[in-house]
């Protein structure tokens, strides 16, 4: 038995709900692309539960039903005001998303209709827990969720307690898009293993969330953040990027184990990033970005990954840093959820095997002879 390091190029499982193949993102077989200008993030959740897009009315359906879901019991919100201010905001949905199953009768419920309720359920509530501790965090009280309008909306709306600008909104509605779902990425894996044991959703979202929340993976686009915060102008770029490398420490929102030449989903990014700059009369933050990626391109070839262009995406549209991470699991709790479903309709155990390096042929020593 030989092991791979980071399981790079096995394949663990089979799945009809998004693949990567020479470099083209597809959900359902739909080109990432065209699901970036055309399509809204439910449609997508919908694609990614159902398998197809939804009918006027099949959709109507799910914005109510995730309207009528996205509050959450007032137990989980006191919850939230036990919290450290200082939480982390990942360690603070990690343990929210946990708590949420306390308070949902059916959470123990296996059946395939109970799982697909309780997916729009979690994906109704995460922006729901997000918004809130958010504002609970800065002394302010959590804003109840609207009916009728779509994630991306309400989201806005709880965090800041206002109706959001309509650019805005769309902007959000386009990267939730992009961040939907991506084959087997670490998170994912690891919810389908959560599930497999028959666990129930709520226990193999919790494991995503924990997943997503390292820094190799969801947690980049806000180091990303970090980086452009401590390169602040644009002379300062080029040191800063040199010096990075010369030290051989990784450059954030740079590479994929994946993709080799380039993230499909960062060219919608940059665009997103470069008009939001242009609306807001400030390029600064686009334009160090582009210059890191000069630099990092030109010097490592790496490219751009997904979290490189929505950390300046986000600040544009007034979203604090600590949220980012956040926000990439409102959107992907789509996938996650599609692909527990897609995991419980054909289940196996998932159980790999560890190449042993360890010592052999040891024996037991009493605890007064050892050294
Ligand atoms: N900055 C600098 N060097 C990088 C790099 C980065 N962002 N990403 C990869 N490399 C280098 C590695 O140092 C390594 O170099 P070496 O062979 O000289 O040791 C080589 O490229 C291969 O990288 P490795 O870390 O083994 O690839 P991986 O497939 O295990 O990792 C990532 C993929 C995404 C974890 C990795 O590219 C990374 O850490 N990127 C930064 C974090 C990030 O943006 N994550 C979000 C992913 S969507």
């Amino acid at each position: 038995m030989t092991a791979t390091k980071g399981l790079e190029g096995i394949v663990a499982a089979t799945s009809s709900i998004s693949s990567i193949v020479d470099g083209v993102l597809t959900y359902r077989g739909i080109n990432i692309d065209e699901l970036a200008e055309k399509a809204t993030f439910e449609e997508v959740a919908y694609l990614l539960w159902h398998g197809k897009l939804p009918t006027r009315k099949e959709l109507d359906e799910l914005i109510a039903q995730l309207g009528e879901y996205a509050a959450v019991s007032p137990e989980v919100i006191a919850g939230l005001r036990l919290y450290p201010k200082n939480a982390n905001s990942m360690a603070a949905l990690r343990t929210v998303v946990s708590s949420l199953a306390l308070y949902d009768e059916e959470a123990q419920d296996m059946s395939r209709e109970a799982n697909l309720r309780k997916a729009v359920k979690l994906q109704a509530q995460l922006p729901t827990v997000v918004a809130a501790f958010a504002r609970i965090r800065q002394g302010l009280e959590p804003v109840a969720p609207k009916k009728g309008v779509g994630v991306a909306h309400n989201f806005l709306y709880m965090l800041t307690g206002e109706e959001p600008d309509p650019v805005a909104v769309k902007a959000l509605d386009k990267a939730l898009v992009l961040h939907a779902d991506h084959e087997l990425n670490a998170s994912t894996f690891a919810s389908r293993v959560t599930v497999a044991t028959l666990s129930d959703i709520y226990s193999g979202v919790t494991s995503a969330i924990g997943t997503l929340k390292g820094p190799l993976h969801g947690g980049a686009n806000e180091a990303v953040m970090v980086m452009l915060d401590e390169i602040k102008t644009l002379d300062n770029v080029e040191p800063y990027i040199q010096n990075k490398l010369n030290n051989k420490e990784k450059i954030m929102g740079f590479g994929h184990r994946v993709y080799k030449n380039g993230d499909p989903r960062a060219k919608h990014l940059q665009q997103m990033s470069r008009q939001l700059s242009e609306l807001k009369g400030d390029s600064t933050l686009y334009e160090i970005s582009v210059k890191i990626e000069e630099l990092v391109t030109g010097q490592k070839g790496l490219k751009p990954n997904v979290d490189f262009y929505s950390a300046s995406c986000y600040t544009l549209l007034g979203i604090p840093r600590d949220l980012f991470t956040p926000i990439f699991a409102i959107s992907r709790v789509s996938g996650w959820t599609a692909h527990i479903l897609e995991q419980l309709d054909d289940n196996r155990l998932i159980r790999p095997r560890a190449e042993y390096v360890g010592p052999v042929g040891q024996h037991y020593v009493p605890i007064e002879q050892r050294g």
